[in-house]
């Protein structure tokens, strides 16, 4: 995966199901924007038209009853090609741009579910990232982690009975995901900040603020020399 010269940053949250990725990723956004700097908020699977269709596919699989879905290799397959046109159209040209980009999951995303939990190793999803999307890395990634049993709740609250095809899977799958997260973190200090989700939304969105705060800086004084 490569590291190359942007004018706008790349932000990623990452976390299991209901962690608070959704809603963080909006007040980070609008707090950019209230710093004086341009920001769009996007997500995966998705950010695209193609990407939306692939993440339909993904999340309904169309012969779930008959075949039990998508395995984890065409899973890893189709979630690389969502990415790598959401990459190219959307997320490289804004960045060129000077657009700050806080996306709502990213490769992380894949590492830990399909790599992880879906057994199929992170060797395999780095190559399709470097293929697909020539190994983009956000500059800061937001793992978000949250108590389970508060997980749960807010869950059942926002979903109910409805969970998607990927977010139904049982609590060992679950697990596989969150300690996989945990070690891409660990491996990558520089890459990661890692922030208790559990709080209500005001109190992280603080700690986000805190975590970001050297580049908005950065930014700002990039801004004022300009
Ligand atoms: P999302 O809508 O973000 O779910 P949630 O709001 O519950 O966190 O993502 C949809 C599902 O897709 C979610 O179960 C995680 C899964 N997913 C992967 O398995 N691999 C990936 O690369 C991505 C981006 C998402």
């Amino acid at each position: 995966m490569t590291a190359e010269k942007r004018a706008g940053r790349f932000v990623a949250f990452e976390g299991g199901e209901g962690a608070g990725k959704s809603t963080q990723a909006r007040m980070l956004a609008n707090a950019l924007k209230h710093h004086g700097i341009d920001a769009d908020v996007t997500r995966e699977p998705g950010g695209t038209a193609g990407a939306e269709a692939i993440r339909e596919l993904l999340l309904s699989p169309p012969d779930a009853g008959l075949s039990g879905g998508w395995g984890a290799r065409s899973e890893a397959l189709l979630f690389a090609a969502a990415r790598s046109d959401h990459v190219e159209k959307r997320i490289r040209p804004a960045i060129a741009a000077g657009t700050w980009i806080v996306c709502d999951r990213f490769v992380d995303s894949s590492r830990a579910y399909q790599g992880g939990a879906g057994g199929i190793g992170d060797e395999a999803i780095c190559m399709l990232h470097d293929f697909g999307s020539k190994g983009l890395r956000p500059d800061l990634t937001i793992l978000l982690q949250a108590d389970p049993d508060k997980v749960t709740q807010r869950l059942a609250l926002r979903d109910g009975d409805e969970s998607d095809a990927i977010g139904g899977r049982g609590p060992d799958y679950h697990g596989k995901v969150a300690a996989r997260f945990a070690a891409l973190a660990e491996a990558d200090p520089a890459g990661f900040a890692v922030i208790d989700g559990s709080g209500d939304a005001a109190a992280v969105h603080r700690q986000v603020m805190y975590a970001l705060a050297p580049m908005i800086a950065e930014a700002q004084g990039r801004q004022a020399r300009a």
